[in-house]
Formats: C-alpha cells, sequence, structure tokens
C-alpha cells in the first residue's frame, strides 16, 4: 500500500506531537509514527510523574548548545506563556514547585492526554508501534517504509529525540537519519546525570547514601546552586545534574557544602570565643552530623578547637566550603534526563527548523544540539521546537 500525506513526523515524543498538532491545524495532512507501543512515556515519567512541563524564567541562557543563539528564534516564536495558555485551555492545574519550575497538580498524564486530544482536533493520523524500515527522498517527496508500506510526504519532520532511557524506546534513529542525508552530527554524551567516582569518594558516598545537602557545585566559572544528593553510586540531586551538562572527563569539579557560610572565618572566631568546644560538635553545627563526622575524620582532626592549628582549619575549611573533587564518570544514558550535542545547528535555519541542504526535512527536539538546564527548560525547547517546524512543514 502507498499513501500520500503532506507532513510525517517520526517520533511521537513531545516535540514530535507539538509539530504534528501544529501542521495538522494549518490543514496539513499529517502522519504520526511512533516505534514504542504507549506514547509519551517520557512525559509520564518526567518530574517525578508530574512533568515539570515549562519554567516561566525560560531563557536562551538556560540552553547548551555549539550555537547558543540558535534557540532564541524558536522560544520567541512559542514562549512558556504560549504553552501555559495551551495547559489552562484544557483545565490542567498546575504549580510553581521552585525556581520557576512549572508542575501539574496530578499527573503528567495529563499533558499527554491533552497532547493526543489537540492531535485528534487536528485530524493527525497516528500509528505506534509502528517500525520504520527506511527513510529516503524521491524527486521533491520523502518516503518511510514500514514493512511492505510506504508513505509519501513533502515535509519529513524527524522528532527521535535523544539516547537517555533505551529502555523506553530511545533510539539513535535520528542521527542515523541525519547522517543519511549528509547532515553533521555533534559527539552525544550523556547529560542531567549523575556523576562517580573512584573508590575514595565513593567510600564517603556510599556512609552517606540518602543524605541530601544545599550545595554549589562549580566547574570551572559554571555553578549552580541546588540540592545535593550522596547515593551508592555516587553524587546526584539537582546541582550535580546541573553540572554534569558542563562537566569534562579527566577534570575536577568543586562543591561548596555550606555556602552561606565562610567557614574560616567561623572556625578562627570559634577558636576565641570557645577555644574549649570539640571540633566535631563545631562542624555539625554547620554540617549534618553523618557529613561532619565524616569530614573530621577525613581532616584527621579531634579534640578542643584550641588545640587545632590554624593551618588545620583552613585545610578543614576548604573541605567544607571548597571540596575537590575527580568524578570517574557518569551514570549513563541509563539514568541521563537528556542527550547532549545531537545535529548541528549550522545545519538547520533556526527561523523555521529546517534543514539547510535538504527542503522540507525537519528536525525538533531533543535530536538536535540544543540542551536545556534541569527545570522545565527541555520540554520548552520540544515545544517551542516543534511548534516552529508545525508552522513550516
Ligand atoms: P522524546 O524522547 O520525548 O520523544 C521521542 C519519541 O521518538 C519517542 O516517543 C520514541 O519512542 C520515538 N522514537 C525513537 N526512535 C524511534 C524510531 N526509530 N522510530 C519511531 N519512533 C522513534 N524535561 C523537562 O523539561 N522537565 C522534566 O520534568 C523532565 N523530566 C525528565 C525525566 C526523565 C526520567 C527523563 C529521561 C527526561 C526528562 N526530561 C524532562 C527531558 C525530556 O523528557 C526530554 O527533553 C523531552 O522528552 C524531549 O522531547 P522529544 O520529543 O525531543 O523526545
Amino acid at each position: 500500500m502507498t499513501e500520500q500525506f503532506d507532513v510525517i513526523v517520526v517520533g511521537a515524543g513531545a516535540a514530535g506531537m507539538m509539530s504534528a498538532i501544529e501542521a495538522g491545524k494549518r490543514g496539513r495532512k499529517v502522519l504520526l509514527v511512533d516505534h514504542a507501543k504507549k506514547i509519551g512515556e517520557k512525559i509520564r515519567i518526567s518530574g517525578g510523574g508530574r512533568c515539570n512541563f515549562t519554567n516561566i524564567h525560560t531563557h536562551p541562557s538556560k540552553f547548551i548548545s555549539n550555537n547558543p543563539k540558535f534557540v532564541i528564534s524558536a522560544l520567541k516564536q512559542y514562549t512558556q506563556n504560549n504553552f501555559i495558555d495551551l495547559i489552562k485551555k484544557h483545565n490542567i492545574k498546575f504549580h510553581e514547585k521552585k525556581l520557576g519550575q512549572l508542575f501539574c497538580d496530578e499527573s503528567a498524564q495529563q499533558i499527554i492526554d491533552m497532547l493526543l486530544l489537540e492531535c485528534e482536533m487536528a485530524k493527525v493520523v497516528l500509528k505506534k508501534d509502528t517500525t520504520i524500515d527506511d527513510i529516503d527522498k524521491q524527486d521533491d517527496n520523502y518516503f518511510i517504509v514500514v514493512g511492505s508500506d510506504k508513505y509519501f510526504s513533502q515535509s519529513l519532520i524527524i522528532a527521535t529525540g535523544g539516547l537517555s532511557i533505551p529502555k523506553i524506546g530511545a533510539s539513535k534513529f535520528g542521527y542515523d537519519i541525519a547522517q543519511k542525508f549528509g547532515l553533521k552530527v555533534i559527539e552525544t554524551l550523556p547529560a542531567l546525570v549523575p556523576l562517580t567516582f573512584s573508590e575514595k569518594i565513593l567510600a564517603i558516598c556510599k556512609e552517606l547514601t540518602g543524605l541530601s545537602v544545599e550545595a554549589v557545585v562549580s566547574f570551572k566559572k559554571t555553578f549552580f546552586e541546588e540540592g545535593m544528593l550522596f547515593t551508592h553510586r555516587g553524587l546526584s540531586g539537582p546541582s550535580i545534574l546541573q553540572i554534569s551538562s558542563y562537566w569534562k572527563l579527566g577534570d575536577n569539579i568543586k562543591v561548596n557544602l555550606s555556602p552561606k557560610l565562610d567557614v574560616d572565618k567561623f572556625l578562627n572566631d570559634r577558636k576565641i570565643s570557645s577555644p574549649k568546644q570539640d571540633i566535631g560538635i563545631i562542624v555539625s553545627e554547620i554540617l549534618p552530623k553523618r557529613l561532619a563526622h565524616i569530614i573530621c575524620n577525613e581532616n584527621n582532626v579531634n579534640g578542643n578547637i584550641c588545640e587545632l592549628s590554624n593551618k588545620v582549619l583552613t585545610s578543614l575549611s576548604n573541605s567544607i566550603n571548597a571540596w575537590v573533587i575527580n568524578p570517574i564518570g557518569t551514570e549513563g544514558y541509563r539514568t541521563a534526563e537528556v542527550t547532549l550535542g545531537g545535529i548541528d545547528t549550522e545545519e538547520i535555519s533556526s527561523k523555521t527548523m529546517m534543514s539547510n541542504k535538504h527542503p522540507g526535512l525537519f528536525f525538533i527536539g531533543e535530536v538536535v544540539d540544543v540542551t536545556g538546564h534541569l527545570g522545565g527548560y527541555n520540554f520548552q525547547w520540544a515545544w517551542s521546537s516543534g511548534y516552529v517546524a508545525g508552522q513550516y512543514a
């Protein structure tokens, strides 16, 4: 069987559904294809099941790309407020958790249901559980091959996402298609991902598993002040996930475990005001007890503070205000929220998301070399880039 469409969208995730809806609303005959049995799985598991669907502080500075200006046009054409309006139109209740992050009050499933309903209203033909055997171009038409069937279209939108969480359908399909059409792909890496450590630091992490502290985690000039979590595999929590998108293998990261306090000054003041106080008790005033205990042990300090030299106190305070550690890797795509790198933005128009070399071929969402910070920015990129492609496909 063969069938002609105006637009074929491959990948019915956040970006793909948005582009299909928008193209459908323009009266285009749209086919939306996904190999997954269940649509929108990443949306469903996002934000702890409540989907952090956007961030009210969305701004180009919250995105990482070889070309940091690439996102400006799409984010302007479809803003966080446009998506909030859509959510309101569907009576989905939401709240700001922190730092401008908007979550559903009830469930991420509401976002999936909303997108599926919008697809239906825009007369999008949805084929799930469908394996695409080949994609190619014939004259001015693109086509996909599904078993013995062939579907043709003027426009083809690739929205197959990144490599994170392969067990719910992530694949390298989008990158392969880009390469097939001669488009450059920037090396991909897991991002927004927990960091792993060699024995000495790992032993500390294991001992402190489950403990969460507010910390400033920095890599070179980039830093994030958010929660940090010790786990039996290493370090996690928002500040670590954020810095993982910047950290490079072989380099150190710096952790300030008590960002609000100049610990060196604090300890020196204490040495004068309470010379007979135990150092362990003093440190546990600024850090959780278990962490204070380990830090004192690691620094070989105990006894009354007056017995410790200023040099020892400075070294102790450095391990609290500026703990320098060397990750040996990440937990990889198995747990990464997103993928760094992807289709080189030089290959795509930032205004339309269409390939510069191949008119009618679009790339949107996470498959493109655009990665948002943690906090709803990645979905906003999916909505914005999806909207834009939907206007031009
Ligand atoms: P997405 O991955 O959503 O969709 C791609 C689709 O393509 C999938 O449906 C897949 O099945 C399909 N596909 C892949 N290969 C195919 C093939 N060969 N043939 C056919 N179909 C194929 N972001 C955020 O802003 N807020 C949040 O709260 C979270 N939370 C979060 C939690 C977890 C656990 C993860 C893993 C990720 C997040 N994210 C997030 C990131 C966010 O989920 C992600 O950036 C977007 O889903 C990307 O949208 P896309 O549509 O580009 O890809």
